[in-house]
C-alpha cells in the first residue's frame, strides 16, 4: 500500500454522503450469495447518510481514500471493530487490509484483551487471514430478519502491546543497530539460499527490512506479524506488493495454502512463541517438500545466564526491560532450554542442517569496541537453518 496514493483519515462530516454509497454497494457485492434476498433488504434497509453522523462525530470512523476518492472506510471502538466496508472495484489491493490493521490500533488504545468483531458470513475467511478466531454464530433482527453473523476474535502474542507501542522506534533503530546489521543479519544472509524466484514467507516480518531485502532479490514474499503497527511500516516501507498478514503465529494460519513456499525467515520472533512444536507443525505445512525455515533466536545460554532462574530445563515468560527506544519498555519473551527448542524442531519433522552461533563482523569493531569484544566471548544469538524432508514425510 504505498502511502503517497493511499491515505487513510478520520472521516468527516462531508463523507457521509459517499460512505452511504460505498456502504451499499459493498454489501450488495459482498454479501449476496451469503444472505437470502430478505437479509440483503435487511441488511440495508433504513440506512441514510445522516446515520453516519453521530458516529462521525465521535471520531470512531475512518476513510481510506486513492488519488482523492473514497476506497473504504471503517468504524472502531474501544475492543471492538465495528465495520469495514471496501469499494468493489478495489478488491485484491490491499484496501481491506490496511483498514482493519488501523481499526485494531484505534480498538486496542486503551484496551486490554483480544479484540472482537461480528463477522458478516461473507468476511470470515478474510478476517481469519488477519489472525481473527471463531468464537460462535450469533444472530441479530433487523427489521424483523434474522442475520447470522460470526463473532470473533483475534488472538493476542504475549509482546504485542510492547511492540505496538515501540514499532516506530524500532523501525529507525533496525536500520542503525550493529547488533542486527554487523551480527544476525550477516548470519541469517549467510544461512539464506538463493531465494530469487522463490516463495518467501517472513513469520514475525515487523517493519519489513527483510521483506524489502526479499523483494530486491526477486522473491515473491509474504509477510506475518502480531503488530499491526509493525505491519503499517513495513507497508510503508514495500508499497502494495508483498501480502501482509496481522496473525498470531502461536495460532494455525489458515489463509496460507499447504506446500506454497520454498523458504521461510523467522528473525528475532521465535523467542515471542510458546508451543514451537505447533508452530514448526505450521511451518512443515506450507512448506513446500524439500523447504527450509531459517531463524534467528536468542541463545539459550545466554538467555539463562541474563535471567535469575532457578531452573534451566523448564521455558518459562520473562520480562526484559528495554531501555534506548524511548521510555523504558517491558517485553515479554519465553525462555527456553536448548533441547526445547531442537525437540520440538525435530519432531515437527525437519532435519537440522546448519547451527551458527554468530560473532560480529569488523565492522561492528569500529562502532562499538567494547561490545564488539564482549560478543566475540559470548554469544548472544543462536541462527539455524532446518529443513523439511523432500518427500514431504
Ligand atoms: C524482534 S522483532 C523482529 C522483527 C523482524 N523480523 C526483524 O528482524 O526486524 C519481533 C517481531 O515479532 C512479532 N511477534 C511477536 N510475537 C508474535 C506472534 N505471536 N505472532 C506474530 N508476530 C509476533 C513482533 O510484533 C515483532 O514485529
Amino acid at each position: 500500500m504505498g502511502t503517497e496514493k493511499h491515505v487513510i483519515r478520520g472521516a468527516c462530516v462531508s463523507d457521509a454522503r459517499d460512505m452511504h454509497e460505498l456502504h451499499a454497494r459493498a454489501v450488495d457485492a459482498f454479501c449476496r450469495g451469503h444472505y437470502n434476498d430478505d437479509q440483503m433488504k435487511a441488511l440495508l434497509i433504513g440506512r441514510t447518510p445522516e446515520g453516519y453522523l453521530p458516529v462521525i462525530e465521535r471520531d470512531e470512523m475512518f476513510v481510506m481514500e486513492s488519488d482523492g476518492r473514497m476506497v473504504g472506510f471503517g468504524h472502531a471502538t474501544v475492543g471492538e471493530v465495528q465495520a469495514l466496508f471496501v469499494d468493489p472495484d478495489q478488491t485484491g489491493r490491499g484496501v481491506g487490509g490496511a483498514l482493519l490493521r488501523h481499526a485494531i490500533e484505534l480498538a486496542a488504545r486503551g484496551h486490554e484483551g483480544p479484540i472482537q468483531l461480528t463477522s458478516t458470513l461473507n468476511a470470515v475467511g478474510f478476517y481469519r487471514a488477519h489472525g481473527f478466531v471463531e468464537l460462535e454464530p450469533t444472530e441479530l433482527n433487523k427489521h424483523g430478519v434474522a442475520l447470522p453473523f460470526v463473532l470473533m476474535e483475534q488472538t493476542r502474542p504475549v509482546a504485542l502491546d510492547a511492540y505496538d507501542s515501540m514499532a516506530e522506534a524500532y523501525a529507525a533503530e533496525i536500520e542503525k543497530n550493529p547488533r542486527s546489521i554487523y551480527y544476525e543479519r550477516p548470519a541469517l544472509l549467510g544461512l539464506l539460499p538463493d531465494v530469487s524466484g522463490r516463495r518467501v514467507l517472513d513469520a514475525g516480518c515487523g517493519p519489513g527490512v527483510m521483506v524489502e531485502w526479499f523483494l530486491t532479490q526477486g522473491a515473491d514474499v509474504v509477510g506475518v506479524d502480531g503488530s499491526a503497527n509493525m505491519l503499517k511500516l513495513a507497508e510503508q516501507r514495500v508499497g502494495e506488493a508483498p501480502a501482509l498478514h496481522v496473525a498470531d503465529l502461536e495460532q494455525p494460519m489458515p489463509f496460507l495454502a499447504d506446500s506454497s513456499f520454498d523458504v521461510i525467515l523467522s528473525s528475532g520472533t521465535l523467542g515471542y512463541i510458546r508451543d514451537w512444536l505447533a508452530l514448526f507443525r505450521e511451518f512443515s505445512r506450507v512448506l513446500r517438500p524439500g523447504g527450509c525455515v531459517v531463524f534467528s533466536v536468542g541463545h539459550p545460554c545466554s538467555e539463562y545466564t541474563l535471567n535469575e532462574t532457578d531452573d534451566y530445563f523448564s521455558t518459562e515468560l520473562r520480562e526484559y526491560t528495554w531501555r534506548g527506544l524511548g521510555a523504558p519498555i517491558v517485553v515479554p519473551c519465553y525462555r527456553r532450554p536448548f533441547s526445547h527448542m531442537i525437540d520440538a524442531i525435530v519432531r515437527a519433522g525437519f532435519s537440522v542442517e546448519r547451527m551458527v552461533e554468530p560473532v560480529p563482523t569488523k565492522e561492528f569493531a569500529e562502532v562499538k569496541p567494547e561490545e564488539y569484544a564482549e560478543l566475540m566471548r559470548r554469544p548472544r544469538v543462536l541462527c539455524a537453518r532446518v529443513r523439511k524432508p523432500a518427500n514431504g514425510a
